[in-house]
């Protein structure tokens, strides 16, 4: 097998191995400007640099990739910065399971050039970035191995200056965040009781309704009061939607979970609504085939594709799960084709992000900053935003997802206001500084 087929089809764990073998402890892929290429700090690490500069879909010119194997509990653990032209990279943490390499690495471009997207559209002063880390590597398992694995991923983010901030993300919670918040400032989504704002899922659900919302106007058809609701999903952000949609006097929800006790103890929660929830397998999608006014994918990823969209009977899709296009080319095209409306999640579930963003500005209750995003009043808000980006679409016939991404990319291109692209400088001083060698 050649040396490239071996790094990137590797498991994370026998890389971590690898790595150990070859004696790198901390390595980055970094792009060159001068030379329009990608470059690796260590040249046995130059399969893995090949490997974005090939890639057409997520790698983008990331403009760094810093990766580290946690030097107390070994944990595979990455920082990606995509795009600071508008300020630090930021997104959350995921704590997640990956069979190779490769997917380890593709699953923190894609994630981190979405979060430039996010951030650009909520018209927030921050790039684009993400961090992995991989399930299965080191020495995790009990609670205080748990707490350094996020010590150890905090000191990783402050190694890298400031041009990277974290947050929470799948796999991990604010608790953990609380560890991370020990070793480095550069985080957010903390707990309230060390001066974070928290869990952001309520005012992500309030922000996935303003964009069912717009969907409804655009295409004509009222409001949310009678509708039927499909939720996928009735987690941190898919219980508080169901206290929502009531409140918007929709008629019906029905929901799907894999998680048993999501079950009748949710129902309980929400009297007059009436609720139907189903709890499925694992990869069971037939909640998106429900008919429906509006299907809300708040669960996985990658649910909507050629296997599931042609079965959805709704006319709107609008949920809070992020990626919900397994291809974005080919999945939001068929979509079109069949007639659905989906306003892609990089513009309806902003919130989370936008209250990580305010973190750092302090607290009014209410706030008329969160309120500013969900509201009808500012033209940038989730609900006027979605409606422009769907006139612009059926004035070019592009789709919604085409022309969000077209506005998000103009606009991830911004400078930030004060600092310009300080970003891509601290990346340029730690690659001169020799980060890796640290
Ligand atoms: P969560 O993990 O609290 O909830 C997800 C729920 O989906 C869980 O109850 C899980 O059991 C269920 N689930 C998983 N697979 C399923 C399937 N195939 N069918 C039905 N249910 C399934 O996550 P959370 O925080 O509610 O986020 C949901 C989605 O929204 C995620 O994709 C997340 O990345 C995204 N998101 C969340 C934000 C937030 O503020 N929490 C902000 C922006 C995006």
């Amino acid at each position: 097998m050649s040396p490239q087929v071996e790094l990137e089809d590797q498991s994370p764990a026998a890389f971590c191995a690898w790595l150990g073998d070859v004696g790198i402890r901390r390595f980055y892929l970094v792009w060159d400007d001068e030379t329009g290429g990608v470059r690796a700090s260590h040249p046995a690490l130059e399969p893995l640099a090949c490997l974005l500069r090939d890639d057409r879909r997520d790698f983008d010119r990331h403009e760094g990739v810093f990766v580290q194997v946690a030097p107390d509990i070994g944990v595979l653990q990455a920082a990606f910065v995509h795009r600071t032209c508008r300020g630090q990279g930021a997104g959350g943490v995921r704590f997640w399971r990956y069979d190779t390499v490769e997917g380890f690495l593709r699953d923190g471009l894609r994630l981190a050039r979405g979060m430039t997207h996010k951030n650009a559209l909520a018209g927030i002063w921050w790039g684009g970035g993400k961090g992995v880390m991989a399930q299965g590597t080191g020495r995790a398992g009990d609670p205080s191995s748990r707490r350094r694995i996020y010590e150890e991923y905090g000191e990783l983010i402050t190694s890298l200056q400031g041009c990277y901030v974290t947050a929470e993300d799948v796999g991990t919670s604010v608790t953990d965040m609380a560890a991370v918040f020990s070793r480095t400032r550069f985080t957010t989504c903390i707990p309230p009781g060390l001066g974070g704002s928290g869990n952001p899922s309520v005012p992500t659900a309030r922000g996935v309704v303003r964009g069912m919302e717009a969907a409804l106007a655009h295409l004509g058809r009222g409001t949310l009061a009678g509708k039927t609701v499909a939720v996928q999903g009735l987690g941190h952000v898919g219980e508080p939607l169901l206290g929502f949609l009531r409140d918007k006097k929709v008629t019906r929800v029905i929901g799907s979970d894999i998680d048993p006790s999501r079950g009748p103890a949710l129902a309980a929660l929400f009297p007059g609504l009436d609720l139907e929830v189903r709890i499925v397998e694992r990869g069971d999608n037939s909640i998106l085939a429900q008919p429906a006014d509006i299907v809300a994918p708040c669960a996985t990823g990658g649910v909507l594709n050629p296997r599931t969209i042609p079965a959805i009977q709704a006319p709107i899709v609008c949920g809070a799960a992020n990626n919900q296009l397994e291809d974005p080319e080919r999945d939001d095209a068929l979509l079109q084709e069949h007639g659905i409306l989906y306003l892609p999640d990089f513009l309806v579930n902003r919130m989370g992000i936008v209250n990580c963003a305010d973190e750092q500005y302090g607290y009014v209750d209410p706030d008329p900053r969160i309120e500013s995003h969900l509201g009808d009043a500012w033209d940038n808000s989730i609900y006027n935003l979605s409606l422009q980006v769907l006139a612009e679409s059926r004035s070019t016939g592009a789709t919604p997802a085409r022309v969000a991404l077209d506005l998000a990319e103009r606009r991830s291109l911004d400078l930030h206001p004060v600092w310009g692209h300080r970003g891509a400088q601290i990346i340029r001083s730690l690659v001169g500084g020799g980060w890796d060698k640290a």
